[in-house]
């Protein structure tokens, strides 16, 4: 018997009002520090081109080994190794040949440093700005996210300084009280989207051979990322969905290897998905595999496009 053809759902969606080609686009993080990189992330099919979290001068980051793949995932403490965020104003205008958007990633390493660079990000060609509150991985220094205080005052300073669409990128939360405490937070500022979830800061991955850890930094603590932590994204989507103004996009990250993962961020409640240790592991090709798993999904279950999907979560 023939196999009729699918109807191709369409996979375009939209963050802050910008719209995207495609659900699938790759985190900061891997695979998005140098300028060649980012243009494999231009030729590519990723939804957009998202840089390397920068600060504002260049660093080498942590000593290696820091990063260490793992059966389901890997553990990385890289310490923010980037060019530095004058660099990549210089490199942004050269990436917007690929007509995707091009989301600058800035992690300062205090709320000064995050307003020095947003003010220029502002300026400059991205079309978001994504503001990394959840690095684990420098030394001496805590996640920003984590200190709901500090988190509100940093809010307060970088979100008066232009008109392009500013994003937040968090790190995991575990208790219901957080979710609401951050969103409360969020709703008081115009923040248009998040990305949830950074790696699970300080793990440890011991290797029982060498008695020692695996990565080097930090005596071997690391953020945990891949299939190991998606359950933990996928909480932490779901439940910034229930909380937060539908105006306020969500990025879902954590243990994006297939469409089948990117389907239940989907029904989770996510608006795109960020691809990190899956792209370190199989570099591009990783977003067309997972595009075309994901069309083929959404229409085998009769969903025409993403919003017909989203949030379709269904509770037992
Ligand atoms: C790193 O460079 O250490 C990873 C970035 C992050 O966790 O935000």
């Amino acid at each position: 018997m023939t196999k009729l053809p699918l109807n191709k759902p369409n996979l375009s969606t939209k963050i802050a009002d910008v719209n995207f080609d495609s659900y699938i686009l790759n985190a900061s993080g891997p695979r998005c520090t140098t300028e060649t990189e980012l243009h494999n992330l231009g030729q590519s099919d990723s939804a957009a081109i998202m840089t390397k979290s920068c600060t504002l001068v260049a660093r080498e980051g942590n000593p290696e080994p820091r990063y260490k793949a793992l059966p389901q995932g890997s553990i990385q403490s890289m310490g923010l190794p980037n060019l530095g965020y004058k660099a990549y104003l210089e490199i942004l205008p050269r990436l917007t040949q690929y007509n995707k958007p091009i989301i600058a990633s800035i992690s300062g390493l205090s709320i000064n440093d995050n307003v020095e660079m947003v003010r220029a990000f502002q300026q400059s060609a991205a079309d978001l700005l994504e503001v990394n509150f959840s690095c684990p991985n420098v030394p001496g220094k805590p996640q920003l996210g984590y200190d709901f205080e500090q988190t509100d005052k940093a809010l307060a300073a970088i979100t008066k300084l232009g008109d392009k669409p500013l994003g937040i990128k968090l790190p995991a939360y575990f208790d219901f009280n957080h979710f609401e405490t951050v969103a409360n937070i969020l709703k008081k500022y115009p923040v248009k989207f998040i990305s949830s979830i950074n790696s699970i800061g300080n793990t440890l991955v011991i290797d029982p051979e060498t008695q020692s850890p695996v990565i080097k930094p930090k005596a071997g603590f690391g953020g945990l990322c891949g299939s190991y932590i998606k359950p933990i994204g996928l909480a932490n989507v779901n439940a910034f969905r229930e909380l937060l103004p539908k105006e306020i996009s969500i990025f879902g990250v954590g243990g994006v290897y297939t469409g089948t993962d990117a389907f239940e961020y989907l029904l989770a409640g996510a608006d795109a998905v960020q691809v990190a240790t899956c792209y370190q592991e199989q570099d591009v090709n990783c977003f067309t595999r997972i595009k075309n798993e994901l069309a083929q999904l959404l229409a085998s279950k009769n969903y025409q496009n993403i919003d017909a999907a989203k949030g379709q979560l269904q509770l037992l």
